[in-house]
């Protein structure tokens, strides 16, 4: 086990720069997730702490030792990729064992090792399959079981769950995170899929064309997003958010936009200031008997049996509340809500930082 430490590290591509000087400690057993959209630098992240590519400046320390010119086989860490590079013809047993014979282990040695994997992930009785007999989850959980026997410092897992139908990701990721729990190897994870994310991870690293734009613990992520692209980022459904001006001629302070406008909080901004204010879906309550502060149109409802989201107009703005099931809901229904100013994030129309409240 040993814990990555990243200082100023820069990735040149020709005269492209991909990661542009990112400073990151994962600590010893922790488990961190990178994610952002497509093409925004986590595999090339990964595969810089890998050895897998090199880097362009900067240091990449695992442990005590500084890596930036060690082999990828001698960084002591391993790998899981999307596609998960089976040998086809290989048996479970031998694919999982590989690594290690490769290394000149026993064969005792060896059998022992593949059968406490094997057991961890649950695919003890497959031992003498071939990849091709397996499904692609039992696949994936080969190609985890060869980065297990290894015992590495670190794992690093790139998309790893990103071929397989969306009800076995889910059971794959209570299994990554089950085996996390178990050995409490140091972890980096990457993946687009902010869910994935959130439930795995202590920390969340997210990243926009190669900067560090926010990072912390996933409900600090969720709850206080730095700027608006992290907002609109994490979360599903989407933050909803209105870009308008900010009004301070009535008793409180309203945002207007199109022809309407919404109560705010009080913030340090000056009036007519262009100001971007979001709310969670589940921030928004249905008024009932009471009086409404906004009203939108609903297009279209969503009964998810727990709950129902209620995909409405405002204004020009799509907004998604997440309602009681046993709201009436129908479509062109003028629909009464409520809202605790308090739960209003507020960004800088310009630039998206966040704006606090005064
Ligand atoms: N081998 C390469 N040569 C040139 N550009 C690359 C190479 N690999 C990645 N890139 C570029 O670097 C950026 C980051 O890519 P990548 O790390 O693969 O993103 P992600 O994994 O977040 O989708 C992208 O703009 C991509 O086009
Ligand atoms: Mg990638």
């Amino acid at each position: 086990m040993a814990d990555i430490r990243l200082e100023g590290v820069v990735k040149d591509y020709g005269s492209v720069r991909a990661i542009h000087g990112v400073d990151l400690h994962v600590a010893d057993g922790q488990f961190v997730a990178f994610v952002g959209p497509s093409g925004c630098g986590k595999s090339t992240m990964l595969r810089m702490i890998a050895g897998l590519e090199e880097i362009s400046g900067g240091t990449i320390r695992i442990g005590e030792r500084v890596v930036n010119q060690v082999e990828p086989r001698g960084r002591d860490v391993a790998m899981v990729f999307q596609d998960y590079a089976l040998y086809p013809h290989m048996s479970v047993r031998d694919n999982i064992g590989f690594g290690l014979k490769m290394r000149g282990f026993a064969s005792a040695d060896i059998e022992r090792q593949v059968a406490e994997a094997a057991g961890i992930l649950q695919i003890s009785d497959y031992l003498d399959r071939k990849p091709g007999q397996l499904s692609g989850g039992q696949r994936q959980r080969v190609a985890m079981g060869r980065a297990i026997v290894r015992d590495p410092a670190a794992f690093l897992f790139d998309e790893p769950l990103s071929n397989l139908d969306a009800k076995l990701r889910v059971e794959m990721r209570t299994q990554i995170k089950r085996l996390h729990a178990m050995l409490g190897t140091t972890t980096i994870y990457v993946t687009h899929d902010q869910t994935e994310a959130m439930t795995l991870a202590d920390r969340v690293v997210v990243l926009r064309d190669g900067y560090i734009v926010q990072e912390g613990p996933p409900m600090e992520l969720y709850s206080r997003p730095s700027c608006r692209f992290v907002a609109e980022f994490i979360g599903s459904p989407q933050m909803n958010l209105f870009s308008g001006v900010l009004d301070r001629a009535g008793a409180v302070p309203r945002l207007q936009f199109a022809d309407t406008s919404l109560e705010i909080g009080d913030i340090a901004a000056a009036d007519g200031a262009r100001i971007d204010v979001g709310i969670r879906p589940e921030h928004l309550l249905y008024a009932g008997d009471e009086p409404a502060q906004i009203e939108p149109v609903v297009e279209v409802y969503e009964p998810l049996g727990s709950d129902t989201m209620a995909i409405c107009r405002l204004g020009g703005h799509e907004l998604t509340a997440r309602l009681a099931p046993e709201v009436d809901l129908h479509r062109d229904q003028r629909i009464g809500l409520r809202y605790d100013p308090s739960r209003l994030h507020y960004f800088d129309g310009t630039d998206g930082r966040r704006l606090e409240p005064a």
